[in-house]
């Protein structure tokens, strides 16, 4: 289930309650769903999970320059489950979109069929081109 796969793979790094770890760790909390809000933020967070991620990012007024690992050993509904979760826990549910929908296995599926896979060096790249306050 979506609170036990987030425990076992993303809690080590980004807390318990999504809360990151300042300077290391960019939260989940209060963000998560701040990329929900556009197509190219809905994409990076599935791609995040399936190819991982680098370089520099601004989360929430800090700057982060680590490595996220790749989760595409999950399965495409494990994938959707934790982003689902991460979407709508710790008060998350409360900021998202009007019209949010929740993520399906099959965008997951064909985000990892695409034809060309990001880099996560690309993941980071077009990251940095996605508008978030
Ligand atoms: C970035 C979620 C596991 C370290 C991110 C982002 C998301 C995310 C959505 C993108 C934030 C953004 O672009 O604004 C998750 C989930 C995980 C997980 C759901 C579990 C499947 C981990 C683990 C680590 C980690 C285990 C540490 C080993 C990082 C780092 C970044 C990041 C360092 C920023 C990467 C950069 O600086 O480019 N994570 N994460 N994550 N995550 Fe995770």
């Amino acid at each position: 289930s979506g609170p036990q796969l987030y425990q076992q793979n993303c809690a080590f790094c980004h807390g318990d309650n999504g809360q990151g770890r300042p300077g290391a760790f960019p939260p989940l909390a209060a963000h998560a769903t701040e990329l929900a809000k556009t197509p190219e933020g809905r994409a990076h967070l599935i791609n995040v999970m399936l190819f991982g991620m680098q370089g520099p990012v601004r989360v929430r007024g800090s700057t982060y320059n680590g490595v996220m690992p790749a989760f595409g050993q999950l399965s495409d509904e494990q994938i959707a489950s934790i982003l689902n979760y991460i979407l709508n826990a710790w008060g998350n549910d409360k900021l998202l979109p009007r019209d949010h929908r929740p993520i399906t296995a099959a965008e997951v599926r064909s985000a990892r069929n695409a034809t060309s896979r990001p880099t996560p060096q690309q993941i980071g790249d077009l990251r940095s081109r996605i508008n978030v306050p």
